[in-house]
């Protein structure tokens, strides 16, 4: 057993600082609803970017995952296997992706003796993001053939979610790159890292970077120390994420042009006083994209898991021509849309605002394909160590 060190997310208070403050985290959820900009209908890029590593997923859960034993040994009383889907938004990523792992689990069900039937589990699935995430769009979605209980966890998962030793496989995509927080000195005029003119660290100051990479470290540290307490030996934990070879500087992050000419529209429509530009001046996306080796490095820091695997892969190998920059935009502001409303206070400027995102990037189509097919996904599976073999 850990030392309990992390206390609830909820309490408001935690003992690493000031980052887990309940639902006052800087980034927002996806958007919710049914409606032309909600995610449940600009999500697909995700799922067929998830697609991709389907099939490994379901090669280490068949090769690593032993449900039967998990039953067996699991020090509960109960025949369940518990699943996790950190940052499942609203749907329908997170059901085709919950089915596909329990499948997966059930075809490696064994008799736990010769003579004895096969184990036939339940399968409970908890359904986890910020508490304003949009949880009636995700349930009123729920399919209705499906083979598992399902619940909601509400909260950061850069705190505790469960209870100790509760939770038998955890999946999350496209949600680690979210940070907590923005870090305090990129907002702050008198320190060497205000990031002025810009709303992320890729092509920024070193200070700028450091103090995203930090940022990422911390919350790291939090995410793994809750899911080790969390989590059973033995458990699995999928993560994918964006992602960036080892080695690249931040300035040459492939999705720079994204990023710049957000700030570019922000800029332009502070120029024209559509925005304040202190706004625009304190805007900065709480995203981080990691690579290999610093993922590696905070896994082994934490000293919990094992690294069964951990590689970056292509997210758009389905892209075949140029592809229309509306629709990616679409997607982009589905997920991002909230957090700067949340900042601004003007969601009636969004249209505006992402027009003319599309507008500027379509002047580029073959620079975002090429960079569309580069490696930027970061995939990793780990193995919650059995407490005995800690090192
Ligand atoms: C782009 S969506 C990904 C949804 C889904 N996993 C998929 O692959 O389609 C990212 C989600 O992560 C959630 N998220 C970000 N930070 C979080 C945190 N600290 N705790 C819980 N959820 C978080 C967001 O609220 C958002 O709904």
């Amino acid at each position: 057993m850990i030392r309990s060190s992390i206390k609830w997310e909820s309490d408001g208070q935690n003992d690493h600082g000031g980052a887990m403050k309940g639902a006052s985290i800087d980034s927002c959820p996806a958007n919710g609803g049914h409606g032309s900009h909600s995610y449940s209908k600009n999500s697909y890029y995700q799922k067929s970017s998830v697609d991709i590593v389907r099939i490994k997923i379901e090669e280490e859960i068949k090769e690593k995952f032993s449900t039967t034993n998990l039953i067996s040994s699991s020090s509960s009383s109960s025949n369940t296997i518990r699943l996790a889907d950190l940052g499942c938004a609203t749907g329908p990523n997170t059901f085709w992706t919950m089915q596909y792992i329990i499948d997966a689990m059930k075809s490696n069900l064994k008799s736990p003796c010769p003579n004895s039937p096969k184990l036939s589990p339940n399968f409970q699935v908890f359904f986890n993001d910020q508490i304003t995430n949009d949880f009636n769009t995700l349930f009123l979605s729920l399919p209705q053939q499906r083979d598992y209980f399902a619940a909601a966890a509400p909260g950061s998962f850069y705190g505790r979610l469960f209870p100790d030793s509760s939770i038998h496989f955890v999946h999350t995509a496209y949600s680690i790159h979210w940070l907590s927080a923005v870090p305090a000195e990129v907002r702050d005029k008198r320190s060497a890292a205000w990031n002025r003119g810009r709303i992320h660290y890729i092509g920024a100051a070193e200070e700028v970077v450091e103090a995203y990479a930090g940022g990422f470290a911390a919350d790291m540290e939090r995410f793994l120390e809750a899911r080790a307490e969390e989590m059973v030996g033995g458990g699995i934990m999928v993560m994918i994420c964006l992602g960036v070879c080892d080695g690249v500087s931040p300035s040459q992050l492939p999705f720079r042009i994204l990023y710049d000419n957000l700030a570019f529209a922000l800029i332009d429509m502070a120029k024209e006083g559509l925005l304040n530009e202190d706004e625009v001046d304190s805007f900065n996306l709480p995203m981080y994209i990691t690579c290999p080796k610093e993922m590696r490095k905070l896994i082994e820091k934490n000293g919990h898991f094992s690294i069964e695997r951990i590689e970056l892969t292509e997210s758009a190998t389905w892209v075949k021509e140029n592809i229309d920059i509306r629709v990616w935009i679409n997607h982009v502001r589905a997920a991002m849309e909230g957090t700067f409303i949340e900042h601004f206070k003007k969601k009636e400027l969004m249209d505006e605002m992402f027009e003319r995102v599309i507008r500027k990037l379509s002047n580029y189509p073959e620079e975002i394909n090429e960079k569309l097919h580069e490696k930027v996904q970061l995939f990793a599976v780990l193995k919650r160590k059995e407490d005995a073999f800690l090192n």
